[in-house]
Order: structure tokens, then sequence, then C-alpha cells
């Protein structure tokens, strides 16, 4: 039996998808199982990262896990919720995350170092995805390409590896129901390393409807787009996109190596995701 956690979510939910596929049984950690519409064929049980004490049923007969952390907002909880996750089960495979820091105290980075170390000290077999950046962060442009056929955002230029969310789902499933990834860190990213003006581009071909790149200064955005937000955060999402201006994101061949699947481009993600950029 294997507990997925973020079964309503994106990787969560193709873990689970592709685990009922081969056959495995799958339960799922969810916090309101009334709202969680998952596929028949799924045990779904309640529970809370942030509330250990509420983890046993979903913790009973379990082998392995697929754990999806709620960075920051659980992390007061996790020496105890590893732990007691770790007492039940054999093995962990974690999402974690390519730029996880050394420092601990580094905002959700840092909450994936911690959670890394945790999981690490608590005896438990694991596995550590550290995937680069999600294609499904460009969801955060379906509004204005939905209203009105443009993305307004910082640095066109930056170029990403984006990964498809199915893909480390896959890197996942291979992780969970093969033996010989004990105590490996996989990093990687989608198959090419594209712009953002060409994300944008790649939308435009999925939905049918050209999708312009305008790009905004960083000042204009801190004063509209990222308005709200903590400084901090702010500070660190316009020095990343920057940095990515003058270098690109590294693309590595690690989920064909693992899945024996070359990883699917960002074209082929617009094009699942076509309806949700649509009007
Ligand atoms: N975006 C990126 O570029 C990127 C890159 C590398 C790593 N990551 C990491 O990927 C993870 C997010 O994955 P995702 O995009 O698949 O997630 P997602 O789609 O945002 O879904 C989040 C899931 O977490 C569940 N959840 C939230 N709080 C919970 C709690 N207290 N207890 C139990 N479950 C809880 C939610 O379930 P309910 O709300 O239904 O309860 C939902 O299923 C994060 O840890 C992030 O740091 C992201």
């Amino acid at each position: 039996m294997i507990l997925v956690t973020g079964a309503t979510g994106r990787v969560g939910g193709s873990v689970v998808s592709q685990l009922l596929d081969k056959g495995v049984p799958v339960r799922a950690l969810v916090r309101d199982p009334q709202r969680a519409a998952l596929p028949g064929g799924v045990q779904v049980v309640r529970g809370d990262l942030a509330d250990p004490a509420s983890l046993g049923p979903a913790l009973e007969g379990v082998d392995s896990v697929f754990l999806v952390w709620p960075t920051l907002t659980a992390d007061h909880a996790a020496p105890q919720t590893i732990t007691e996750i770790a007492q039940r089960v054999q093995r962990i495979v974690y999402l974690s995350s390519n730029g996880v820091s050394e420092d601990t105290t580094d905002g959700i980075l840092g909450s994936h170092a911690t959670l890394e170390r945790l999981i690490e000290d608590s005896g438990v077999e694991w596995t550590f995805l550290r995937p680069g950046g999600f294609a499904a962060n460009t969801l955060a442009w379906a509004e204005q390409i939905r209203a009105e056929g443009v993305v307004r955002w910082v640095y066109g230029d930056a170029r990403r590896a984006l990964v498809h969310e199915r893909d480390i789902a896959a890197v996942g499933v291979v992780a969970l129901t093969e033996e010989g990834h004990k105590g490996a860190r996989y990093t990687f990213t989608g198959p090419e390393s594209i712009t953002q003006s060409e994300q944008a581009q790649a939308i435009g071909v999925a939905i049918g409807r050209p999708v312009r790149f305008e790009e905004i200064t960083p000042e204009d955005a801190r004063q509209g787009l990222f308005a709200g937000l903590p400084p901090q955060l702010v500070d660190d999402i316009l020095a990343a996109h920057a940095d990515m201006v003058t270098r690109p994101e590294p693309v590595t061949d690690t989920v064909q190596q693992l899945t024996g699947t070359p990883a699917r481009t960002f074209g082929e993600w617009a094009a699942d995701h076509a309806a949700d950029f649509t009007p």
C-alpha cells in the first residue's frame, strides 16, 4: 500500500493515477474528503500533515509514502510528523526542489532542506526528487491569457527547463515501486531550455490563438503583479529570473534515464492544459 500526500494537487494527483494504472494499491491523504475528487479505486483517508496526531489511520498498513510537503505552512509540525511517518513505513519518496538550500532558514528552499534532513535522520529508506521549475507555474498567466491573449511579466528572455508534473510523478512512481533508488537525490528538469516569451508562444499554439509576451520592468512588477507578497520573496523571484537571462536553467536527461521515456516538452504540457488558458 502506498500513501500519497498532496493527492488533490498536481504532482500527487498524477502519482495517484499512475500508481492506479500499474495496479498498485493507493491511499490518498486529504484534509477534506468531501472536497477531494479522486478517481475510483483510491482509498481516501482524512489527515493533516500539520497535525501529526491525525495521521494514524492513514498510515495503517502502509509500506511507502509519496510525500508532498506544504512548505512553510506546516513546518512547525515537521519533526513530529516525519517521526510519526518514519516509524510506520519503510520508504519515503520526498518531493523536494533542485534549488534546495543548505540554509534551513532560507524560505521555501530552506523548508525543503529541513525536511530532507529530518527524513535522512529518521532512519527510514528515502529518495529525494529535486525537480526544477514546474511547467504548471505558467498557470499564473492563465487569467491574463484568457482575458487579453497577453502575458505581462518580467524577463521574457529568462530561460527555463520547465518540467511536466506527469514526469515528476513518473520519476516518483519509479522510486516508489522499483528497487535501487535508496538514498538517491534525483535532480531533473524538462527536456529543453526555452525562454518565457517562447513559453507564451507555445501556449498560443496549444490554444489556437496568438499569445504575446509583454515584458514589464522589475519595478512595475513590484508595484503591480507582486504587490502584497513578502518583499524578500519578491526580491528572490526577481533575482532568480534576472539570473536565468544570462544563466539558463541547465537541462538534464534524468527523466529519460529513470523512466525510459523522454521528458515531455513545454508544448506538450501546454496542449495538456489548453483548457486552462482558453476563455
Ligand atoms: N512550483 C515549482 O516550480 C516547484 C519546484 C520544485 C519543487 N516544488 C515543490 O512542490 C510542492 C508542491 O507540489 P504541487 O505543485 O503538486 O502541489 P499543489 O498542486 O499546490 O497541491 C498542494 C497539495 O498539498 C496538500 N496540502 C496542503 N496543505 C496540507 C496539509 N496541511 N496536510 C496535508 N496536505 C496538505 C493539498 O491538499 P488539500 O488542500 O486538498 O488538502 C494539495 O493536495 C511544494 O513542496 C513545492 O515547494 C515546486
